[in-house]
């Protein structure tokens, strides 16, 4: 066993994963079904007509896979150390690359590894990991939990590496390990794109519409460009495209026009000044639930803007994909539409050669697949090209009982591609 990062203690917030799970699962003590039965009684007895559903919910829902998988609590209290972030859709993650002898394996976004411990733990044959994130705080956080897990399982672990790198940089990462180790390429790549709970949950980092703090908003802190310059030296049809284009706000204008209005009295430096002008554009519609929504895409775009995220997360696809070895996978989780549309397009250009991409269903051309794969009953619908086969021809989604225990999993949708 050996790891090779600077590393550090990991902190103790068990609180985080553990009261949301017992709170919210199912009622089986007397004390939970009394509960229920009180709010029962004591509720009026007016009833509501159903709700009707939208067109758009409805072809969104059609496009959409949702994970059938039961959620299991024990796979994420399964982890060395209790985690300061709760893994996205582990099980399906898991199951991605269950039955396979995975040699190698490369977490893009370590984080703090949440989804590394548990591959690790169902992948005993791992002759080498590696584990990037841009972070020096998550790489800290992930590198002590992986460094535990190897230790705790002792005996001849893989050789393990965690870099402070961005998982543009995959291939000349891979290209600095051991000669050997990576040279047939890897059999199994994650990433988990977005922020983690420790990340959004320090205010300092500006990432929080809730908290107040700078306008920072880099996930690497070595880089420059902050959200504060953006807001204060960008020229103004600039910040109109950022709201526009990464925010998908329709009332961009408003607020490119606010947000210059701000810079004639000294611009603005705290989330909360950012958060005060966003209400102000938004006081006449929807209220709260306006105004946080609309802040939820003005952050989200600025973010996208101060860490390049689109251009990076496509230019990484194709990286990813070049490094994996014949019949490796990678496996991407996204948390907004723009990156969903970029992983949906790229894995299909991937897979492309020259002829037509043809659309499979396994149940229907088992000749396409092998045997081990005609239980992969998430991969229900595939397209299979000449380079390649994209697992998930609609994304995966979270089960309704993950939603309900973790609410920051809500818009995460989970695509899965495999090298020839
Ligand atoms: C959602 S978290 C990952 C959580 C992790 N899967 C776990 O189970 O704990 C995403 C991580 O990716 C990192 N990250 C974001 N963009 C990155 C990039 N371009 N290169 C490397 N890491 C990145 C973030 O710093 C963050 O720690």
């Amino acid at each position: 066993m050996m790891i090779m990062a600077a590393a550090t203690t990991t902190s103790r917030l068990s609180f985080l994963l553990r009261p949301p799970l017992s709170l919210s699962l199912p009622a089986t003590t007397n004390h939970h079904r009394h509960l229920i039965s009180t709010t029962t009684t004591t509720t009026s007895k007016i009833t509501r007509p159903p709700k009707k559903k939208l067109p758009q919910l409805d072809q969104h829902l059609k496009r959409r896979t949702r994970s059938p998988a039961p959620f299991d609590p024990d796979l994420h209290l399964s982890s060395p150390a209790p985690s300061p972030h709760i893994p996205v859709m582990l099980g399906e993650v898991l199951s991605a690359f269950r039955d396979r002898a995975l040699r190698s394996f490369v977490d893009c976004t370590l984080g703090a590894a949440g989804h590394s411990c548990a591959l690790l733990r169902a992948h005993p044959e791992l002759r080498l990991f590696v584990g990037l994130d841009v972070d020096p705080a998550a790489l800290a956080s992930g590198t002590a939990r992986v460094e535990a897990l190897l230790r705790e399982s002792g005996a001849e672990g893989p050789r393990a590496y965690t870099h402070l790198r961005n998982f543009k940089y995959v291939k000349s990462v891979l290209g600095g390990v051991e000669e050997g180790l990576a040279g047939d390429g890897v059999d199994g790549i994650l990433m988990d794109l977005g922020m983690s709970s420790m990340q959004v949950n320090r205010s300092e980092r500006g990432f929080s519409v809730m908290g107040d703090g700078p306008l920072d908003m880099r996930m690497d802190p070595q880089v420059c460009l902050t959200a504060e310059d953006i807001l204060n030296s960008w020229p103004e049809d600039e910040v109109g495209r950022v709201l526009r284009d990464y925010g998908e706000e329709s009332n961009w204008y408003s607020l490119q026009k606010r947000i210059m209005k701000a810079r004639t009295s000294g611009g603005l430096h705290s989330t909360s000044e950012l958060v005060q002008v966003i209400r102000s554009a938004s006081a006449k519609t929807g209220g709260r639930q306006g105004w946080i929504k609309t802040a939820t895409r003005v952050f989200q775009a600025l973010r996208i803007a101060v860490n390049d995220e689109l251009q990076t997360l496509e230019d990484a696809l194709y990286a990813c994909f070049d490094v994996l070895s014949p019949g490796g996978r990678l496996a991407v989780i996204s948390f907004h539409s723009l990156e969903d549309r970029i992983v949906k397009k790229t894995f299909l250009d991937l897979i492309k050669g020259d002829e037509d991409e043809r659309y499979a269903n396994p149940a229907t051309q088992k000749d396409e697949i092998h045997c081990e794969e005609e239980e992969e009953l998430w991969s229900k619908q595939r397209v299979v090209g000449r380079y390649g086969t994209v697992l998930t021809k609609r994304p995966i989604t979270p089960s309704e009982e993950e939603e309900k225990l973790n609410r920051r999993c809500r818009s995460a949708k989970l695509r899965v591609i495999q090298k020839v």
